[in-house]
């Protein structure tokens, strides 16, 4: 039996953001659906408190498939020879259990957060939005730019990151791949000022972002933070949002932006507006009016990385792509002494 083997720029050929957009947008619509499973993730929080180790399992009957991402977070990498997210996506099919795909989650996990965060954008922010801030200066800043052109062209993009120097590079680099003219921002709140789109992708524990500073109408994708006491917007932001959210189980369980603006008496569970995946089936509304404040807490669903990892074997075994390697099968010593 064959097992795809998808190393990083495998699946940066197979999976190119305007087509992980229209992957994630499916992916998310079949959330609720009957034959979907997804447990919460289980999180082994390294001692020291920042280095995690995950183990992300779902299943998408509507697609025949189910998998597991393993994947850590070491955020002390950035700067250094490895990426922050290391790990694999396991694809198994639903006939008969067996491994088809080994798929790199480094690459996975970059494209598909900003392309969920692209399908959020695109619900979400005003028809005209094009004045992009980001916040933080690594990998998901890099795919988060290419998600939002995706979605809305881009008239002016700013970056702030932390530390110094961080920005300048990114911006630099960014242009060259882009052609975009990229702004180095002093301060966050320099960024976002009248910003329409705001993507915050750090490491950071405590608030990079004030509520604010935030412009009238505009649209926030709040992607770096996934613990209960960890965030990226402060309780002002929150407050001041319509909030809608990947999952809601896995919010009220893991995102600090939403637990802790709760646990100060700012907001209630009624604030989660809904998932993206039922504004995307018409259960939940959209946007209410041209200047309110959207957020979307983005956390990162397995059924996210399961999607993309199938879609990466779809496309190799189509083109006949990547290295196919035989593991398990048959019956073990089926064809012992024959
Ligand atoms: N929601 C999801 O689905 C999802 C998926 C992947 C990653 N993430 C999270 O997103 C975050 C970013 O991931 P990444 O792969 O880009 O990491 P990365 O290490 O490549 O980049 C992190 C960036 O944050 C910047 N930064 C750190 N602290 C800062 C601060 N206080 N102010 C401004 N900038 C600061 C760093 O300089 C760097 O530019 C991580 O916390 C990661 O775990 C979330």
């Amino acid at each position: 039996m064959d097992v795809l083997i998808a190393d990083q720029d495998l699946v940066t050929e197979l999976l190119p953001m305007s087509e992980a957009v229209a992957v994630m947008r499916d992916a998310l619509g079949r959330l609720n659906d009957p034959d979907t499973m997804l447990p919460l993730r289980n999180v082994l929080a390294l001692p020291g408190g920042e280095r995690a180790f995950s183990l992300m399992p779902s299943y998408l009957g509507g697609l025949g498939t189910l998998g597991v991402k393993i994947i850590t977070a070491f955020p002390a990498n950035f700067g250094g020879e490895y990426d922050t997210h290391q790990g694999v996506v396991l694809v198994f099919d639903d006939d008969h259990g067996r491994l088809r795909a080994i798929v790199d989650a480094t690459a996975i996990t970059a494209i598909r957060t900003a392309a969920v965060s692209g399908v959020a954008t695109d619900l979400l922010a005003a028809p005209g939005a094009g004045d992009l801030a980001l916040i933080g200066a690594g990998t998901q800043a890099h795919t988060h730019l290419a998600a939002m052109a995706s979605v809305r062209p881009l008239r002016r993009v700013r970056v702030f990151s932390l530390p110094a120097g961080s920005a300048e590079e990114f911006a630099r680099r960014e242009e060259r791949l882009t052609g975009l003219t990229i702004e180095v921002a002093d301060s966050a709140q320099e960024a976002v000022r009248g910003a329409d789109i705001v993507c915050t992708v750090t490491t950071a524990t405590e608030p990079v972002v004030s509520g604010d500073w935030l412009a009238p109408g505009a649209h926030v994708n709040a992607v770096g933070a996934y613990t209960p006491t960890t965030r990226e917007l402060d309780t002002r932001a929150v407050a001041r949002s319509r909030l809608y959210v990947d999952r809601r189980e896995a919010t009220l369980s893991e995102a600090g932006e939403f637990l802790l603006a709760r646990a100060e008496g700012a907001i209630d569970d009624d604030h989660i507006v809904g998932e993206i995946g039922e504004v995307l089936n018409g259960v939940a509304p959209g946007r209410g009016s041209a200047d309110e404040i959207t957020l979307f807490k983005s956390l990162g669903l397995a059924v996210e990385d399961l999607a993309a990892a199938r879609h990466v074997l779809d496309r190799a075994r189509e083109r006949g792509a990547g290295v196919w390697l035989e593991i398990g099968g048959r019956h073990f010593g089926s064809t012992a002494g024959a």
